[in-house]
């Protein structure tokens, strides 16, 4: 499959992924919520603690590691994500989990994961991992959903499918232009944490090149001090619905940094304008891949770091 047609495909995928989880198998009350994953996988997590900040009663850890953290026990539930299913820093996370009795999901389309881990939402294959989100981010949201651990999610993942379908991609051509031989400095409000990083890891991967992301208010009290040059590009990200006072924050930030290309995020609710961001940053990491001449789905020095720990 060519990377436009899963690209295009993206809103079809999540209306898919949100009927692969069917029942949940899961004993005992939930006191915290670990994400095993890295990578391509492992956005999905931070999206999610991001997306739940305002409503999730207890904590969401994502851990990027051999091992986990301390606390663990039998009442944490530990979904461990990875799409080929043989990611050695997550597979030994969720053997540690397994010691500690956690109680756990794991989301994969294939690979050791599925042998190993009884319990388990299969996802379709073939694509590259970090083209999987729908597939690795809503499951985990319908799993909580199912748990009443959440409200219902049904009306704002209807929001995202509609904002989605109705995406031109004119608009992330032309800032791939504007991003082309530069550094792109990707920054935004702190609910949009995991999007600006997601924007960074795609920049990286699709279009083998370095990039920043940061976030307002932690950004204007280090980094706005370093020296920009004609070497870096800045892209700000902005919510309409951002409180006043991160909004005069940003105004301010603004005035200071200088030029930017500004972009407001679209669609109704905070995930579908967080997907509305990610497809934005997706399609524009592919069109920047394209200017550099490099090909999206290929990650040579992963796959070639991941051959020599084998
Ligand atoms: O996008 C990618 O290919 C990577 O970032 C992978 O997601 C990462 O290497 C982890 O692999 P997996 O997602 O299969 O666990």
């Amino acid at each position: 499959m060519e990377v436009e047609d899963i690209l295009r495909g993206f809103p079809e995928q999540i209306e898919e992924a949100v009927g692969l989880v069917k029942d949940v198998r899961i004993k005992g009350a939930v006191s915290n919520i670990l994400i095993c994953a890295i990578g391509g996988s492992g956005i999905g997590g931070d999206l999610l603690k991001d997306y739940l900040k305002k409503e999730l009663k207890i904590p969401i850890i994502v851990n990027r590691d051999y091992s986990i953290p301390e606390f663990v026990d039998k009442n944490t539930l530990v979904f461990v994500v990875s799409y080929s299913g043989n990611t050695k820093e997550t597979l030994s996370a969720y053997k540690e989990a397994e010691s500690k009795k956690a109680k756990i999901i794991a989301i994969t389309s294939n690979g050791k994961l599925s042998k190993i881990c009884r319990n388990y939402v299969l996802v379709p294959g073939g694509i590259p991992p970090r083209f999987a989100l729908a597939y690795l981010f809503f499951p985990m949201l319908i799993v909580l959903q199912k748990l009443r651990l959440i409200k219902n999610k049904n009306k704002d993942i209807k929001k995202v499918i509609t904002v989605l379908k109705k995406f031109r991609p004119i608009k992330a051509k032309n800032l791939a232009r504007s991003l082309y031989k530069k550094i792109p400095v990707i920054y935004a409000s702190e609910n949009y944490r995991a999007v600006v990083y997601r924007w960074k890891t795609q920049f990286n991967e699709d279009s083998k090149c370095f990039a920043i992301a940061n976030v307002i208010p932690e950004l204007d009290h280090n980094e706005i001090e370093a020296e920009l040059n004609k070497n870096f590009e800045i892209v700000l990200i902005r919510d309409m619905k951002d409180s006043p006072e991160i909004k005069k924050q940003t105004n301010a930030t603004k005035s200071i940094i200088g030029p930017i290309n500004e972009i407001y995020v679209e669609g109704k609710g905070l995930l579908a304008k967080m997907f509305y961001a990610i497809y934005l940053g997706d399609y524009v990491s592919c069109y920047l891949a394209l200017l550099n001449k490099k090909d999206p789905m290929k990650i040579k020095k992963i796959d070639k770091l991941k051959r020599k720990l084998k």
